[in-house]
């Protein structure tokens, strides 16, 4: 016996990339640029912190993090947002924002509204634990294009009134995975006035914040601090993973209105796992550094200028405003994979893996992510073999 909530998901992305690549031999040395797993150096005080720490693992951790590390984080909030959180009711520690963003559909999102199945708006493509978190919770998820069209952003608004009456959430992902797309202010007025209007929260997924080309992407409560909105409107999810190259940390958090705070608080409570007591000493001092920060972004940069050089006249390429990926525009997504790694060994990810069908198409099937993580040389080769094989 199972549930038969989960099983219109597909296989994860990973697994149906190795059924594609696995049967074919890669055509040269392997470079992998399909997941999205950081690599550069992490600051080296990180190791030092966990050595001197280690008596904490002797200890069952506190679930809502120490006071220490709460503070960090409003702080970091503070700094980089200018947006005043109360470090004792409105911030927690997540084991990483993936699980935070799966759990708080569980906690936020009610059974029914307005007398019907409750809604979750969902971008298409997205990062895939979305969609999981609707079902889990029982929801109906509404999935909305993020396409070139829309600047590959969801357009909320062109929702009829009626799902938007029945939205209970809104996921949004700014800076986007996988598209690279920013929310500007503009858009988050116009996002957050609509959730006013037809009460809904915006679950946020900031995890990328930090990685930007130019102007640093505005957050969610920021902008609903300068609109004067209730910050139980948004719950922002932020993430050690990227922003200092600690995905095996498992160190995220959130920000929201204390009584969404608390309603995580109680489920992670119940079902989460806290976070070592070591680690928690470290990634208090990783959110109070930027100079790593700083150091991270400048690589990033240096990627951007490597892809716009090898790439920038392709036809529909766009060079991503932030975060890691490249969205490259192909014929068909899962074939183009194929090809790459059959003539070159390289690992791209098909585009169609992170998104549905509704109906109008797959809008990720004629896409490839590609993944800016590799060292400046490997990334160099890996995107000249790309447009040898692709575009020659
Ligand atoms: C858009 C997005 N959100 C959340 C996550 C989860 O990150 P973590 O759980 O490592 O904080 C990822 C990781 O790839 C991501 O791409």
């Amino acid at each position: 016996m199972f549930s038969e909530r989960f099983s219109t998901l597909p296989p994860y992305a990973f697994p149906r990339l190795r059924a594609l690549l696995d049967g074919h031999v890669p055509g040269g040395e392997v470079v992998n640029m399909s997941i999205g797993e950081p690599q550069h150096p992490f600051p080296p005080f990180v190791t030092e912190i966990v050595a001197r720490e280690s008596a904490g693992f002797g200890r069952y951790p506190p679930n809502d993090g120490t006071p220490e590390l709460r503070a960090a984080y409003a702080d970091w909030l503070a700094r980089r947002f200018g947006v005043r959180a109360d470090p004792e009711t409105q911030v927690m520690p997540l084991n990483g924002t993936r699980e935070g963003l799966f759990d708080a559909a569980l906690a936020l999102v009610p059974e029914t509204k307005a007398g019907r199945r409750a809604a979750v708006l969902i971008p298409n493509p997205f990062y895939q634990v979305y969609l999981a978190a609707a079902l889990g919770a029982g929801a109906e998820p509404v999935l909305v294009p993020a396409t070139r069209e829309t600047g590959h952003l969801p357009d909320i608004a062109s929702l009829p009134a009626e799902t938007l009456d029945r939205a209970a959430a809104a996921y949004l992902c700014s800076p986007a995975n996988p598209q690279g797309a920013v929310a500007g202010r503009d858009d988050w007025r116009a996002l957050l006035a609509l959730a006013e209007r037809h009460d809904f929260r915006i679950l946020s997924d900031e995890c990328y914040s930090e990685i930007y080309r130019d102007a640093p992407p505005p957050g969610g409560l920021e902008m609903a601090a300068e609109m004067g909105v209730d910050p139980e409107r948004v719950v922002a999810f932020h993430s050690l993973s990227k922003r200092s190259n600690l995905p095996g940390l498992r160190s995220g958090m959130l920000a929201g209105g204390p009584r969404a705070v608390a309603r995580m608080k109680q489920l992670r409570a119940y079902g989460g796992a806290p976070l070592p007591l070591p680690l928690q000493r470290a990634a208090e001092a990783v959110w109070a550094d930027e100079t790593h920060v700083e150091e991270n972004r400048a690589r990033y940069r240096a990627k951007y200028a490597v892809a716009d050089e090898i790439l920038g006249d392709i036809p529909g390429y766009e060079s991503p405003a932030a975060g890691f990926f490249l969205w490259l525009p192909v014929e068909d997504g899962e074939a183009a994979a194929v090809k790459l790694w059959r003539e070159a060994g390289l690992r791209v990810l098909p585009g169609a893996y992170l998104a549905r069908d509704t109906g109008a198409g797959n809008p990720g099937a004629g896409f490839i992510r590609v993944a800016m993580v590799a060292p400046e040389d490997d990334l160099r080769r890996g995107l000249k073999s790309l447009r040898r094989v692709l575009w020659t």
